[in-house]
């Protein structure tokens, strides 16, 4: 399964004041804008460059530039919203597809109540959504995505839980997840171990 989890100490540190029952929504949101800013580097370090002569103000030099590649971001409502800004701002191109999906209180299984997503054929595709839980979400998220072109699309994530992983690979296999931590694991009513809570709520203040 290619998992892929930050290693820098910076997405530590941002995690642990995310965790933090403390950190009021103002907070919560500055510090899942720079989280996801690191997310959507690293999901992108595989994009392809090309040369490009210039010349600096010294001499002429053989560069290299991003290779044209059309980008398409898809949040999973709502809390994924608070993940789409950093990609708006380092790829200025890319395009944004949205997807509403709502895990019901007492079952945690999701219900799809909004798609609008562009042409995903030969795009590179990312969904963003910071929980990956039990992984129905996800897993619906990915199908929703295919049915529409998208031939690999990738998840970004905060926490994952061994659950949700393991449900991806299971509907999904070989799909590429990016995330900021691994938790333990999910308890009676399916949230994350030590995760940090209901995402949306802490994001939004509801
Ligand atoms: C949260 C989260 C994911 C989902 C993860 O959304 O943002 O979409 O739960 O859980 P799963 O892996 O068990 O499916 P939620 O349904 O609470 O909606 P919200 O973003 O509108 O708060
Ligand atoms: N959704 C959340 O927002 N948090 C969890 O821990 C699980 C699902």
């Amino acid at each position: 399964m290619p998992l892929h989890i930050i290693a820098h100490p910076l997405a530590a540190h941002i995690m642990t004041h995310l965790r933090d029952v403390t950190t009021k929504p103002a907070t919560f949101r500055t510090l899942c804008y720079q989280l996801s800013l690191l997310l959507a580097i690293e999901a992108t370090e595989d994009l392809p460059t090309e040369d490009k002569p210039i010349q600096t103000p010294l001499e002429p030099m053989t560069g290299r530039v991003l290779t044209h590649q059309p980008l398409v971001v898809v949040p999973i409502l709502r809390a994924g919203l608070g993940m789409v800004q950093p990609f708006l701002d380092t790829f200025p191109d890319v395009s944004v597809g949205y997807l509403g999906l709502e895990r019901n209180h007492e079952t945690a299984v999701a219900r799809n109540y909004y798609c609008k997503l562009p042409p995903l054929a030969g795009r590179r595709v990312f969904l963003v959504d910071p929980m990956l839980a039990t992984g129905g979400s996800a897993s619906q998220a990915i199908t929703v995505a295919k049915q529409h072109g998208a031939v690999s699309p990738q998840l970004v994530c905060i926490v994952a839980a061994p659950e949700g992983v393991a449900e991806v690979e299971r509907h999904h296999p070989g799909t590429v997840i990016h995330v900021a931590a691994l938790d333990r694991a999910l308890n009676a009513k399916k949230y994350i171990l030590p995760g940090l809570g209901d995402f949306g709520d802490r994001l939004y203040g509801t």
